[in-house]
């Protein structure tokens, strides 16, 4: 069994939902708390063991690569003034030197092509995909229970969450098998399925381990949902002649692409830092307690 060594991490979608914040600055910038989106997705990359990433951007997407370069002036001043937090804060961020490579997508065919435009910087190996848009808080990060799996059953493996069985339209879904390890064999793959159709509601939750085989469906993919060259249809042709198992994940995942997810996952995290729960903790309860307040009032004059 081959070792996953690169992830490949998705940042060349447009963010319309984020506009106007998204007018100069791409969406995997957007904080949660003081880290940008982005920055979570690499995070969880090198805890899984992953030692080079690949992303996958588009124009106006330059400030990520800047994010994760080294940046002389401000590490003088900040040694300069002795702010040895805000430098650590800052040197973490640094990437490997030739262990991160950037390739562009250059129109919005949908991620499947997005996936086929790292195919050269991937090779012959199995490697992994993180969709940043989805945060990760658990114990154990998300990919590093896919990676689990990996090692474990071989073959191809997808993370997994259980959805609202109405809301399988929103996602991929896959259908459960029986067991393998500590999770399941997968019976087949539907990219948003309307609940009716949906084979569980499992639902693909972003973080992925792929053989390179998936290279050359994509390449002869046809448009599927939405009109775009969807990753989960060729997912669902490999799985035909290779082993696809489901990594069901025990931690919280946030859809920080949509507004609410975003406001949530800010939320989540200041509650989960020691530095800021006592500060935030307070306030954010007086806000709900208004809110219901609020709420009680108008129901109880209706
Ligand atoms: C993509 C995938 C989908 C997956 C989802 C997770 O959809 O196509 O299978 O469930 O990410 O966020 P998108 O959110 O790009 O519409």
């Amino acid at each position: 069994m081959k070792k996953v060594r690169k992830a490949v991490i998705p940042v060349a979608g447009l963010g319309t939902r984020f506009l106007p914040a998204t007018k100069a600055m791409p969406k995997e910038m957007l904080t949660v708390v003081d880290r940008p989106v982005v920055q979570y997705a690499v995070d969880e990359a090198r805890e899984a063991g992953i030692e080079h990433i690949v992303f996958v951007t588009g124009r106006n997407k330059h400030v990520i690569e800047d994010h994760f370069d080294i940046q002389p002036e401000l590490i003088d001043t900040l040694t300069r003034a002795g702010k040895t937090s805000a430098l650590a804060a800052i040197e973490e961020l640094q990437l490997d030197a030739g262990r991160v490579s950037f390739t562009r997508q250059q129109s919005p065919h949908g991620l499947g092509h997005a996936v086929w435009c790292a195919r050269d910087l991937i090779g012959d190996e199995p490697f992994a995909l993180l969709l940043p848009d989805m945060v990760s808080f658990g114990v154990r990060g998300c990919l590093a229970t896919a990676m689990q799996l990996y090692r474990e059953a071989g073959g191809n493996v997808v993370s997994v969450e259980q959805c609202n069985p109405l809301e399988t339209d929103k996602y991929g879904i896959v259908g459960k098998g029986g067991p393998v390890a500590d999770g399941f064999a997968i019976t087949e793959m539907v990219e948003k399925p309307e609940p009716s159709q949906a084979p569980s509601n499992y639902y693909i939750n972003g973080r992925y381990i792929l053989q390179p085989e998936i290279f050359g469906l994509l390449e002869t993919q046809e448009r599927g949902a939405g009109g775009e060259i969807q990753l989960t249809d060729a997912m669902a042709r490999l799985a035909r002649v290779q082993p696809f198992h489901a990594a069901p994940f025990t931690g919280r995942m946030f859809d920080t692409g949509s507004k609410a997810g975003f406001i949530e996952a800010n939320v989540a995290m200041a509650l989960a830092r020691e530095d800021l729960r006592d500060l935030v903790l307070g306030p954010i309860a007086e806000l709900v307690a208004a809110h219901a307040g609020a709420a009680a009032r108008i129901n109880r004059s209706a």
